[in-house]
């Protein structure tokens, strides 16, 4: 039996008290909500004096860099990494683009870059770009019925031709969790690079790059807990090393003449312009919230819910589980015998729960598993077992109204 008491994380993020008591956030997956420790560090930030960052050397200048430079610790500390390994990017889309246009250079004509089935759209149309671009090839690690990716299909047919690896840790549509570091062992042997997109998996796993073995990890701010506009490239050294800038201007150039120009050392090398230096303030201080509560905890009490749910929805003789992954963290998909996934949404929302409904920015999963779309409810830290009571209330009220 597990058990369901513990913190009551709810609290910490007004959006969900007040006049929205009522709300069964179950969305957590498209964004988190803000807690108000986070609220009131970007306040206090401009309130105190904001100034640009690495450039002037007033007090307000020198207060927002080394707010920016600490941010950048916080966040890399968090995921078992130095703070020169990180480079902020608005998200994880631009992360994979950056990522993708600056390693174009590694991938020749004839070349694979290899892909898992589930990837969200951000994984996957970069890559797909790239491919197009140098005339290689976009290989895809087909999933199994249940959800899983096929590892054994990856490691028959990849071979050196595979210069990039680029896999989702956590699928954004059900949830399935993928064997990273065996991963990273199989795009190592043939001498690619494995990038793994952490948008998922950052709020609701124990990240440690150096454990994962990745060359590179990318998540977005909006889905710890943060603000929207930030997200981080980790890399190791010798992997940031390889890519190459593809946006030029200001703070990631070291000289500049009208003949030629020299880059900044790494991190800046890959950050031009005026870096978002509150959403890296609003991401530290997300991580300094969740840092206060032991991480066992956090993360047994959101399996428990997880399970809670899981063993609910499984047991509803009206509600289709889509993929049944072996592995699985923070997400479930589903469908409600004979109801569209777009009726059920819209009728959800009618009953306080907020959910999402569609292919969920992953249409070639979709397509494998549940080609009309299907509903998916996602935990976050402030989840609590009354919101998936809420949400199976919703589903018995929604099939009495499709019953005739
Ligand atoms: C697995 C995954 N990758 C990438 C993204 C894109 O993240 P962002 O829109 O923050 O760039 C998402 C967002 O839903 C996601 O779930």
């Amino acid at each position: 039996m597990t058990s369901l008491k513990h913190t009551r994380y709810r609290q910490f993020f007004p959006s969900l008290n007040g006049n929205n008591q009522q709300i069964a956030y179950l969305d957590s997956a498209a964004s988190t909500q803000v807690p108000e420790q986070v609220l009131s560090e970007i306040e206090k930030y401009y309130r105190q004096g904001h100034a640009n960052v690495h450039r002037a050397s007033h007090s307000f200048a020198r207060n927002a860099t080394n707010a920016f430079e600490l941010a950048r610790k916080t966040i890399a500390e968090f995921i078992g990494a130095k703070a020169q390994n990180i480079i902020f990017t608005s998200g994880t889309t631009q992360a994979v683009n950056l990522l993708a246009d600056g390693l174009a250079h590694l991938v020749a004509e004839g070349d694979h870059i290899w892909l898992s089935e589930m990837e969200h759209h951000s994984n996957l149309v970069p890559w797909q770009q790239l491919a197009k671009r140098n005339n290689a090839e976009l290989k895809v690690i087909p999933v199994l019925e249940n959800g899983d990716i096929d590892l054994g299909y990856f490691r028959q047919h990849i071979s050196d031709k595979c210069k990039i690896v680029a896999v989702t840790h956590v699928s954004n549509s059900i949830g399935a969790m993928q064997p990273i570091p065996e991963l990273s062992r199989i795009a190592h042997q043939v001498g690619a690079k494995i990038v793994v997109d952490g948008a998922q998996a950052v709020a609701h796993l124990d990240i440690d790059v150096n454990r994962l073995g990745c060359d590179y990890y990318l998540f977005s701010g909006h889905k710890l807990y943060g603000p929207t506009g930030i997200g981080v490239l980790y890399g190791t050294e010798q992997a940031l090393e390889q890519i190459k800038p593809s946006v030029f201007g200001g703070e990631m150039i070291s000289k500049v003449s009208f003949e030629q120009s020299t880059w900044n050392t790494l991190p800046y090398r890959l950050e031009a312009g005026t870096p978002n230096i509150i959403g890296a303030i609003g991401l530290a201080s997300a991580v300094q919230f969740l840092n206060q509560f032991p991480l066992k905890e956090r993360l047994s009490v959101e399996r428990s819910l997880l399970n809670y749910a899981l063993q609910k929805l499984e047991q509803h003789p009206q509600v289709e589980l889509v993929g049944k992954p072996m592995m699985r963290v923070g997400i479930i998909a589903f469908n409600l015998r004979n109801v569209h996934p777009q009726d059920a949404a819209t009728l959800f929302d009618q009953y306080n729960v907020a959910l999402r409904c569609g292919h969920h920015c992953a249409m070639p999963l979709s397509n494998t598993l549940s080609p009309r779309g299907s509903i998916r409810l996602s935990l976050g830290i402030y989840s609590e077992q009354s919101d998936i009571d809420q949400a199976l209330d919703a589903i018995n009220k929604i099939m009495e109204l499709f019953d005739d």
